[in-house]
């Protein structure tokens, strides 16, 4: 492996040398401020920034720090300067306009190419990350809610471990607390309803739904369920023996749709709450005997300076109730300490929806506070939005219960079927089904990870498995025309892999996107401190519209000569291969064929 470094990295240092030459020592290394532009391949506003603080026109000292870059680009061309890093232009009022030779560009794609990790830094390398997510609970149905939190949660996993952090995957699966003593209560007086076996989660959710009811209003089961919790909490081994059933039931169900959405969790990631059940005293003595926890109308509550309710009243972290009971603050108090003690972790991710903010808020404060969480261990609460219908509303089936995601998958699944029957696609009955699965799956996903992770979303089925548009479809087409044109060059005998001529001319097309395929590493690096997936989707969708637009304009196979045809294939290549690594990170299957 070796790190290529990237072209705006390069044009970056020339620029920023160049400046420092012409500005007083006192500024020297001052932001060029190099960006994308759709006049030149860059442009800088650093000079125009910078001159006022000097003293000097704008324009002057722009020109003054083109003159340092090497001159003008027509004297560039004039002598034939192939080579010079970058050439500049200054323009209105001020800017500079950056042009990367074309044998640069050759080059740096040829470089990439001959790296088998694409060039790509492991910038995290080091940094053990636990990644807190999806989180389903136990005897219940996985909702849309717990999708948004895999689905994030994966790619943030795949992010990191790409970058060269170790990951550490821990799925806190929901699988203690009173309801079992009310859920194994019911099952024990109802033997006539099976649940274990095939479709198990409905069986239990139902179950669980008709345990609620009876506790609500039989006062008597009330009180035989509050004494099962009892049983359960004391190791009682008839009433744990249900218990684990229950788990193993339901993780087997979970495991089924992490297998379907290509979800990296296993059953070796899942820490649940039940594991966190012997810590939990120790947790709140330790915040008692520091003062942190205190006394509140019985319960145990520590407080966070600054967090109020509506009311101006403090808003009080419970870490034990009333009754006596440990709740989800104390457990949650508990994974942090864990994640540090034993898991040595340096980044702690929880993948959790916005609503719980405020929840993590505190127990981040509080955590660090009790000396359980250091300074240089960051703990970030990851938070995303509500998956809504199309009325705006939280997605609900229409009598308003919960979506199933096995139901939610076939649906669309069944519209990417019926959107890809519609092509020529000469695939054989088998292969189709493969990519109707993989186009459905992937759309799913890429919708939840293509919109900014903290906002809510319209679940729009139809939308999601367009052929056009920013979709996981779209994406998939472009991979597998990629590899469509590679096939068809292998099969004419074209030779691939064939070095690429730097002298070769640049059409713009093939020039938007050598540049567009050189900001792969820095979309990682970037997703990778903001933890928004949306970046890299965004990045893949302008990729695949700079490669559509190559396409169209610049003939490969049929290209003049053999170095044209060799150079356009190097870029079908990196282009497939970044597509495929992207694609990969998201999470999205790639299709060889579509
Ligand atoms: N099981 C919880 C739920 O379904 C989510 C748990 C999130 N993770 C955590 N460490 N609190 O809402």
């Amino acid at each position: 492996m070796s790190h290529v470094v990237a072209i705006k990295d390069q044009v970056e240092a020339a620029v920023r040398a160049a400046l420092t030459e012409v500005l007083p020592a006192e500024l020297a290394g001052t932001d060029p401020v190099v960006r994308r532009s759709d006049r030149a391949d860059f442009q800088a506003n650093g000079p125009l920034a910078v001159a006022k603080r000097v003293g000097r026109a704008p324009r002057d000292l722009a020109t003054a720090t083109a003159d340092r870059l090497g001159g003008s680009v027509a004297e560039a061309k004039a002598e034939g300067v192939a080579n010079a890093a970058v050439t500049a232009e200054v323009s209105g009022p001020g800017f500079l306009n950056l042009t990367v030779p074309a044998a640069t560009l050759w080059r740096q794609v040829a470089a990439r190419l001959a790296d088998e990790s694409l060039g790509i830094a492991t910038t995290h390398d080091g940094e053990r990350t636990v990644i807190d997510y999806s989180a389903p609970n136990v005897a219940k149905e996985m909702h849309v809610g717990h999708l948004r939190s895999t689905i994030i949660g994966d790619t943030l996993a795949r992010v990191l471990a790409h970058l060269g952090a170790t990951v550490i995957r821990q799925n806190h699966v929901g699988d203690w607390g009173t309801q079992f003593g009310m859920l194994i209560q019911f099952i024990d007086e109802h033997p006539e309803r099976t649940w274990q076996g095939e479709a198990s989660m409905s069986a239990l959710d139902a179950l669980y739904r008709a345990a609620r009811a009876a506790f609500d209003t039989d006062p008597g089961f009330a009180d035989r369920a509050r004494a099962r919790v009892v049983l359960l909490q004391s190791g009682d081994e008839a009433t744990l023996s249900t218990w684990r059933e229950l788990v193993a039931e339901s993780e087997a169900a979970f495991q089924a749709v992490y297998d379907r959405l290509g979800i990296l969790l296993t059953p070796a990631d899942a820490d649940g709450e039940s594991r966190y059940n012997a810590d939990l005293r120790g947790v709140v003595d330790e915040l008692v005997a520091q003062g942190i926890a205190v006394d509140s109308d019985g319960a145990l509550c520590a407080f966070t300076d600054g967090v109020v309710g509506p009311d101006g009243d403090p808003v009080p972290l419970i870490v034990r109730k009333k009754d006596g009971g440990f709740g989800y603050a104390a457990t949650d108090l508990a994974t942090v300490r864990l994640r540090v003690e034993e898991y040595h972790a340096t980044r702690i991710l929880y993948v959790v929806d916005a609503r719980q903010a405020l929840h993590f808020r505190m127990v981040f404060d509080v955590a660090r506070r009790a000396g359980w969480l250091p300074d240089d261990v960051a703990a970030t609460h990851v938070p995303f939005g509500t998956v809504l219908g199309a009325d705006g509303k939280p997605f609900k089936t229409r009598d308003g219960g919960t979506v199933r995601l096995d139901d939610l998958l076939d649906q669309a699944v069944e519209r990417a079927r019926a959107e890809l029957a519609e092509k020529d696609h000469g695939l054989t009955p088998e292969e189709f089904e493969r990519v109707a699965q993989a186009a459905g799956i992937g759309a799913v996903k890429y919708a939840d990870l293509s919109n900014t992770r903290t906002k809510d979303y319209v679940f729009d089925v139809d939308r999601m498995v367009a052929l056009n548009g920013n979709t996981g479809v779209y994406l998939q087409y472009a991979y597998a025309r990629v590899r469509s044109i590679l096939r068809k060059a292998a099969d004419a005998g074209v030779e691939l892999g064939r070095p690429v001529d730097p002298t070769l001319p640049l059409h713009p097309a093939e020039r938007a996107l050598a540049l567009t395929l050189d900001e792969l590493a820095a979309t990682l690096d970037d997703v990778a401190v903001t933890l928004e997936p949306h970046r890299l989707a965004g990045y893949l969708f302008d990729l695949a519209r700079a490669y559509t637009e190559f396409y169209d304009r610049c003939p490969v196979l049929r290209a003049d000569d053999d170095a044209v045809r060799a150079g356009r294939l190097a870029l079908c290549e990196l282009t497939g291969r970044t597509l495929a690594t992207g694609l990969d990170l998201l999470g999205l299957a790639a299709p060889d064929r579509m």
